[in-house]
């Protein structure tokens, strides 16, 4: 794993983030992430304005880890990283958009559940893989399944991931991190909630030193 890759692995969680309010929220709900010890987010680009998110995140808050979400387009990679993006998510695998990301020089981290999804992944040479969605493709048992042909990947699954079953997760060395918009819902996020983010952040960062500790 790389710097940011290392990094993004210790903290070891990452909320999945779709702002509705990026302009009135993103400062506080950053603020809310750091003070929780998670500073890091993915802001999805299923909401309008995620680049804007993304600019007021890395301004405001330099040392952050602020990747962009869903993004299916070399256009919204440009947008992304324009924002000032570390680092890209992909839902699915697209070969091409990996490549693109590869080449203008941004870590990316494309959905992979499958075989033929490793297999691409292997090509493009990639050592981190988004698994999504986590539990809806067979969550744990499903990443050992495929770490066995594919023992070169670390994996961060997200897609059902909560405080319930964090720790299953984080205890098995493939997994880098998990992502997740458990601590980030838009009931949290619209109603302003955010000692109620943060409580959930310190939380999760406890299960998930436990988890390697024990
Ligand atoms: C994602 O895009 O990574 C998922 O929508 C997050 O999944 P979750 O809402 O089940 O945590």
């Amino acid at each position: 794993m790389n710097a940011l890759q290392t990094r993004i692995s210790g903290i070891g969680v990452v909320p999945v983030i779709k702002l509705n309010h990026p302009e009135r929220d993103a400062v506080p709900l950053a603020q809310a992430l750091i003070a929780g010890g998670v500073p890091v987010a993915e802001v999805t680009f299923r909401a309008a304005g995620a680049a804007v998110a993304i600019q007021a995140m890395r301004t405001n808050f330099p040392d952050m880890l602020v990747g962009a979400g869903t993004v299916l387009t070399t256009a919204q990679v440009d947008e992304a990283m324009a924002a000032g993006a570390q680092f890209i998510v992909t839902p699915g695998m697209d070969p091409d958009l990996v490549a693109y990301c590869q080449k203008v020089g941004i870590d990316v981290f494309p959905g992979c559940t499958t075989p033929t999804d490793y297999h691409t992944a292997y090509k493009l040479g990639l050592e981190v893989l988004k698994f999504f969605p986590a539990e809806q493709s067979g969550g744990l048992a499903k990443i050992k399944a495929m770490s066995a042909p594919f023992p070169m990947f670390k994996v961060m699954p997200t897609g059902g991931i909560s405080l319930k079953n964090l720790a299953d997760y984080i205890k098995n060395p493939v997994i880098a991190a998990c992502g997740g918009s458990y601590m980030v819902t838009a009931d949290l996020i619209d109603n302003g909630k955010w000692e109620e983010i943060t409580a959930l952040c310190r939380q999760s960062v406890e299960i998930v030193k436990a988890a390697r500790n024990g």
